[in-house]
């Protein structure tokens, strides 16, 4: 049995061999691939994308899927060991797990960060504690890592471009008006740097850099396969000849848990946002979000409605990616 974490627990020929499947479920959606098979997903916050995509993709496979929003039409959950629990939980997460896995196939999880401690928030609670006492697959919907989203991103680019090796890759922080998960941006680096482009993130100063977890990975990555991996802060130089930009925007990690002092810093970088201009700087280059996506505050209408943007192709490759990865992992 193996769980899907974190692509960092994956070979990039594992992953691969995911991606390939999901090409051929993409030319032949309805097989009875997850017969007698069902998936329970819980979501602790919000999805339209990943909601939909599962579960319609897991219908095309015939399998069943039984979505719990803990808090809301399922009972709270309590996560912490050797607690009076007094509060709202009704109920430990050792029982649900197992009571889960015994009725269901696989355990598929979305819990974001609580953004109060990053320290404790980046054990990834949550999902860890399904993963010890499921007996039973989980799948990661995004937690502080969003491994669903880079399988649908490394898709839609190899789409576009073929090999990836070599492509010159940006990530690149963008005004929000609230401080935003990480889990995204994360992910980018992760899996930008194991398909073996030169990758770039851009922000705008020391604060907004992304845990040293992920710059180790992304610069860990680079090195085995022989690109680059570099931070920059100058928007001019970090967009000049990309082959592909990725958007996003996230919290500062400096001042976590402190939304007035994110914001009062995010307010002073509002130039950071996806234009035309910017893109003209580029190789030609593409354009993506995971979405959702605010328009005119990380990206303008044009880039949004242009040729060069997949953030639809992105999201549409999402159930194509999840139903080759639940096929294997069941
Ligand atoms: N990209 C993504 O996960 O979208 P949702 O939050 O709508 O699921």
């Amino acid at each position: 049995m193996k769980h899907f974490l974190s692509t960092s627990d994956w070979t990039k020929s594992e992953l691969q061999e995911i991606l390939d499947f999901a090409t051929t479920l993409k030319n032949d959606p309805f097989q009875p691939l997850l017969k007698n098979k069902s998936i329970a997903m819980l979501f602790f916050n919000p999805s339209s994308r990943t909601r939909t995509s599962f579960e319609v993709g897991i219908n095309e496979l015939s399998g069943t899927a039984i979505i719990l929003q803990p808090g809301k039409d399922a009972w709270p959950i309590e996560f912490e060991d050797n607690i009076v629990m007094d509060g709202s939980a009704e109920e430990h997460v050792k029982e649900v797990a197992k009571v889960l896995a015994s009725y269901c196939d696989c355990i598929a999880i979305r819990a974001f960060p609580v953004f109060k401690d990053w320290q404790r928030d980046k054990t990834d609670l949550v999902i860890n504690s399904f993963a010890k006492y499921s007996s039973v697959p989980v799948v990661n919907m995004e937690t502080i890592e969003h491994p669903c989203q880079e399988l649908a991103h490394i898709l839609t680019l190899q789409e576009h471009f073929g090999d990836l090796r070599g492509k010159n890759y940006l990530l690149t922080w963008t005004y929000h008006p609230k401080p935003l998960n990480t889990a995204v941006a994360n992910s980018s680096l992760m899996i930008a740097s194991k398909f073996g482009m030169n990758v770039t993130m851009l922000c705008p100063s020391k604060e907004y850099y992304l845990d040293e977890k992920y710059i180790q990975a992304a610069t860990d990555n680079c090195k085995k396969e022989g690109s680059e991996f570099n931070i920059s802060h100058n928007i001019e130089k970090a967009y000049s000849e990309k082959d592909i930009v990725y958007a996003k925007s996230w919290g500062c990690l400096s001042s976590y848990g402190q939304p007035e002092i994110q914001m009062a810093s995010n307010n002073t970088h509002k130039n950071f946002i996806v234009d035309s201009h910017k893109m003209s700087l580029t190789k030609s280059g593409v354009f993506s979000h995971c979405l959702p996506l605010r328009r005119n505050i990380k990206a303008t209408d044009e880039v949004m409605d242009s040729d060069y943007c997949l953030a639809i192709k992105e999201a549409a490759n999402r159930k194509h990616v999840q139903k080759s990865l639940l096929t294997k992992i069941l």
